[in-house]
C-alpha cells in the first residue's frame, strides 16, 4: 500500500486553515496555496540525492552539497492544480511543467480529459503530480494513468486535502504512489465536495463561481 504523508507542520496547518476560511481573498488563497505546496514538496523531495562540491565563501574555502540529476518535473491538474505549479517552480526554478485538463462531468462525477501536455524527458525523471483536492480521487487516477501511459515510473502525489475515499481509490489503482497531504478530511459530500475542506479550489483560486 502506498504511503500516505500527511505534514502536520504548525506551518502548514496554520496557513491551510486561511485557506479553508471562506472569507480569505483569492490573492490571499494564492500566496498560501504556493507556500504550503512548497513545505509539502519539503517533505516529498526529502530522499532527493546529493553531490558533494568545493567552493570558496568570501572567507574560506568550504565544502557543500547540491542536488544531483536532473530537475523533477510537475504536473498541473487545471485548473486548480496550477496554483500549486507556481509554488513548485518557485522551489526548483528549473523543472519542467507539464498539464492535464480534466473536468468532472456533473452528473456521474467523472473526469473527462480534454488537454493533455507533457514535457519531453519525463520517464528518466522524478514526476509530481499537483492536484490540490484529491476528493473521489477520479481526476488523479485518471492523471497518473496518464503519466503510466507516457512511461513514467517515478510519481509522487501533492494535494492540500484529502478524503478518506479518494486516499482508498488511489491506493487501489496505484499501490506504489506516494501521497502528501497537509490534512485527510472527514469525507464527501452529495456534491463529492470534501467536507469541511475549502470549496472549490479553482474558483478560490481565481475569483470564480
Ligand atoms: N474539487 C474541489 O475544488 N473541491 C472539492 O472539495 C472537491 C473537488
Amino acid at each position: 500500500m502506498s504511503r500516505v504523508v500527511t505534514v502536520d507542520h504548525p506551518l502548514v496547518q496554520h496557513k491551510l486553515t486561511y485557506c479553508r476560511q471562506k472569507d480569505t481573498e483569492p490573492w490571499k488563497f494564492r500566496d498560501l496555496v504556493e507556500e504550503i505546496t512548497a513545505l509539502l514538496l519539503y517533505e516529498a523531495t526529502r530522499e532527493m540525492p546529493v553531490v558533494n562540491i568545493e567552493l570558496e565563501t568570501p572567507v574560506s574555502r568550504a565544502r557543500g552539497a547540491v542536488i544531483d540529476g536532473m530537475e523533477p518535473i510537475f504536473i498541473a491538474v487545471l485548473r486548480a492544480g496550477l496554483g500549486m505549479l507556481s509554488g513548485a517552480m518557485r522551489m526548483f526554478p528549473g523543472a519542467r511543467a507539464g498539464h492535464i485538463g480534466l473536468y468532472r462531468d456533473h452528473d456521474t462525477f467523472l473526469p473527462v480529459e480534454y488537454y493533455c501536455k507533457l514535457p519531453e524527458g519525463i520517464r528518466e525523471r522524478d514526476c509530481y503530480l499537483l492536484e490540490p483536492m484529491l476528493a473521489t480521487g477520479g481526476s488523479a487516477v485518471h492523471a497518473i494513468a496518464a503519466l503510466k501511459k507516457a512511461g513514467v515510473n517515478r510519481i509522487k502525489l501533492l494535494s492540500l486535502i484529502a478524503s478518506p475515499e479518494g486516499i482508498m481509490a488511489l491506493q487501489q489503482a496505484f499501490p506504489d504512489v506516494e501521497i502528501y497531504l497537509a490534512a485527510i478530511d472527514e469525507g464527501l459530500n452529495e456534491k463529492a465536495y470534501i467536507v469541511p475542506g475549502l470549496g472549490d479550489a479553482g474558483d478560490r483560486l481565481f475569483g470564480t463561481n
